[in-house]
């Protein structure tokens, strides 16, 4: 390269001339030496050589052609020489020589230097091109990977990809993360941080770190890398100041989002009420910090206070979730911590309370069973559904308690009686519909009432839940109960909906249900609540349901209008196009069909490693994030509607939407269908 680009001295003398002197010549000589250097090899025939100003760096190799934390002015390419990256804290990361090129992430991003740049040795020769040049000529070239080392390995890969807002850079591109270490990703982010932003405007790449980090770096290991990178008093102090404060930053916002769940990791408590004294103490230092304090001493005070309280009063007890009468009072967020009484039973269908806690694994449930039973033997824990359908739960799954079938149960039985365990009756449900509790029921109260009964349960849902549910919660040994409630919900209402039907021998009522499940699912769809909406329009669509041809051949013509209007929004061609047109339509607060929102997130889990070479592939994480945020913005608003005011029976509506009975073996609700209609020969 050197004998091709060099110190050749005719190239330096055009260099040095003011760019407007070059005569064309020049420029032509110019412009062949640099499609030789590798930094340059992509630049288009449009780029105008006039861009690069050439200096020559003869000063002692100690000096930092620039510092960590300043402003980018300019892009450098390396002709001769090498440098030394230097990151606060790190010392050398890496060495680059002639033909590498460094800078750019300042210039791209708007944001300060990543690193400091030391000359390592004397007479060294730099290209240097200008802030606004480099755009200028960015936009033509096509190379748009930046790889930063440390060590010799790739610490955090970065792709340039439209940026969302251009106000603050001439460029219309920014170098997003692709993938990196959890170190350095964090590192980054808080690099990119915009102190005078407000704190309430979320910063979108923040907030993906802060949702998704529990993936990649549990708190145990995030607090003390937290505690670490507030600096130490040897940096610059201009610069340890706005790192603090980004730290501090970056704490509150981790805080809010993990919320209650700080409660219960002693670990992270301790972290928040030690780094809440360091920063105390940091600031009758640097004055500028306090101004964050009073917002941190809140957030801690509040955690552990909490904490304490919980830790004091006996722990919450939840009972088995099928027993109707705890439905009845308003719902509270099941905690991994929370202890659950629940039955267990054995082939001979007697069974034994345990209690545990929720996030309690498979093999301690197990094994609280074995001691009330005084049995020494290797037992199975089997989801029995009233089908019949055995499915042994493995040893390492946690929080089985809300993903059992709506009338599953669990049973113990040793291997060799696993062929013979049999449902219990109770598990078939009932054998006579509800219509006569609720056909004097106002359709709108039903909707109502369901809908209330929805916003508990989606409310108790915590953003991290979505994360356990999809990368599997027994690798974060977090309970994933709220989650499982809410969509046990959808199928229960979907169930709920094919049983009456199946159940309404007459046929004259049956064309009642179906006008009155109709207008149900016209008033949740009203009151946003898509997911019971999509329940009960799926209900309805159930072949046990459809078939019944005498029942929706009776149906007026403005209701089968209606159910073919609704049906069609369940489309799920163009990847559930109509329904998510119909969504971005309505504003906040939503109810979103969750069963969707869980595909989305499985299907880019399963689509996308977790990991890339060893790295984090931070754009899975983006993309989950994405959907969370969708969940997030569903709940920005809290749900507020009135109930009609001609509803006199509200607690009836109330009590009867909160404890549906259900038939939920699909053999026997097809049976009962046949029986109404039989199949025409
Ligand atoms: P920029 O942030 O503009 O300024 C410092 C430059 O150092 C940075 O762009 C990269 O081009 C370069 N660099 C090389 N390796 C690293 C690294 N490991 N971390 C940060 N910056 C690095």
């Amino acid at each position: 390269l050197l004998s091709q680009i060099g110190p050749d001295a005719h190239m330096r003398m055009i260099l040095r001339k003011q760019p407007g002197q070059r005569t064309a010549d020049d420029l032509e000589i110019i412009y062949e030496e640099l499609l030789h250097i590798k930094a340059l090899s992509h630049l288009s025939t449009t780029v105008s050589t006039d861009s690069v100003t050439f200096i020559i760096h003869c000063r002692p190799y100690t000096v930092a052609l620039f510092n960590q934390g300043e402003e980018g002015t300019s892009w450098y390419i390396i002709l001769k020489g090498s440098v030394n990256v230097v990151i606060y804290g790190k010392g050398v990361v890496c060495t680059l020589h002639e033909g590498d090129d460094f800078g750019k992430l300042a210039l791209v991003n708007d944001a300060p230097r990543a690193a400091s740049i030391v000359l390592r040795e004397d007479n060294c020769h730099f290209l240097r091109v200008d802030k606004e040049d480099f755009n200028r000529i960015l936009k033509d070239v096509e190379a748009n990977t930046v790889r930063l080392k440390e060590h010799y390995q790739d610490v955090l890969v970065l792709e340039k990809s439209p940026s969302s807002n251009s106000t603050t850079s001439s460029s219309h591109y920014k170098y997003t993360v692709m993938s990196g270490t959890p170190e350095k990703i964090l590192e980054h982010f808080l690099e990119m941080m915009r102190l005078d932003s407000h704190l309430n405007e979320s910063d979108p790449a923040l907030d993906d770190f802060v949702l998704m980090h529990c993936v990649f770096i549990p708190n145990s290991q995030l607090c003390p890398v937290l505690m670490a990178s507030q600096g130490s008093e040897q940096e610059r102090l201009d610069y340890t100041l706005n790192n603090k404060r980004r730290v501090i930053r970056l704490v509150l916002q981790w805080a809010s989002v993990h919320g209650d769940h700080l409660q219960e990791e002693d670990a992270s408590l301790a972290f928040l009420e030690e780094f809440f004294v360091s920063v105390s103490d940091d600031a009758r230092v640097i004055p500028a910090l306090k101004y964050q304090l009073p917002e941190l001493e809140k957030i801690v005070k509040n955690t552990s206070d909490d904490a304490r309280s919980s830790q004091q009063k006996h722990k919450v007890l939840l009972r088995q979730f099928s027993m109707g009468d705890e439905k009845l009072q308003k719902r509270q967020a099941i905690k991994s911590n929370d202890e659950i009484l629940f039955k267990v039973y054995c082939s001979d269908h007697t069974y034994t309370t345990i209690r545990v806690p929720m996030a309690a694994s498979v093999r301690e449930v197990i094994s609280a069973v074995a001691d009330k039973l005084g049995s020494a033997e290797d037992l199975l824990l089997v989801n029995l559904s009233s089908a019949g359908d055995k499915v042994v739960l493995k040893p390492n799954d946690i929080s089985v308690f809300s993903t059992l079938s709506i009338n599953g149960r669990l049973f113990v039985c040793p291997g060799d009686q696993l062929d013979s365990l049999m449902p219990l009756p109770e598990q078939e449900g009932p054998s006579t519909g509800s219509l006569g509790s609720f056909e004097l029921m106002s359709s709108k109260d039903l909707a109502y009432q369901m809908t209330l009964y929805d916003w508990e349960l989606f409310h108790c849902v915590h953003e991290h839940e979505l994360i356990y549910y999809t990368f599997g919660r027994q690798n974060f040994k977090k309970t994933t109960a709220n989650m499982d409630l809410f969509l046990r919900r959808f199928n229960e209402i979907q169930l709920w909906v094919i049983t009456e039907i199946c159940l309404c021998a007459q046929l004259s009522k049956r064309v009642q249900l179906l006008k009155k499940f109709i207008k149900i699912a016209a008033h949740c769809k009203e009151y946003k609540n898509l997911n019971s909406f999509f329940a009960i329009i799926m209900g309805m669509s159930n072949p046990a349901v459809s078939r019944l041809s005498q029942t929706w051949e009776k149906l007026p013509s403005k209701f089968k209008k209606f159910y073919s209007e609704f049906e069609s929004l369940m489309d799920p061609s163009r990847n559930h196009r109509a329904y998510r047109l119909t969504v971005a339509k309505l504003d906040p607060p939503i109810i979103p069909f969750m069963p969707l929102l869980i595909k989305d997130m499985t299907f880019t889990h399963d689509g996308n490693k977790t990991f890339i070479d060893s790295l984090v592939n931070f754009e899975k994480m983006r993309m989950i994030a994405n959907t969370v945020r969708i969940v997030r913005h569903c709940r920005s608003l809290p749900f507020s509607a009135e109930p009609s005011q001609t509803s006199k029976n509200h607690p009836d509506v109330r009590s009867y939407v909160r404890q549906l009975t259900v038939i939920d073996n699909q053999r026997t609700l097809s049976q009962f269908s046949h029986r109404l209609e039989p199949r025409r020969t």
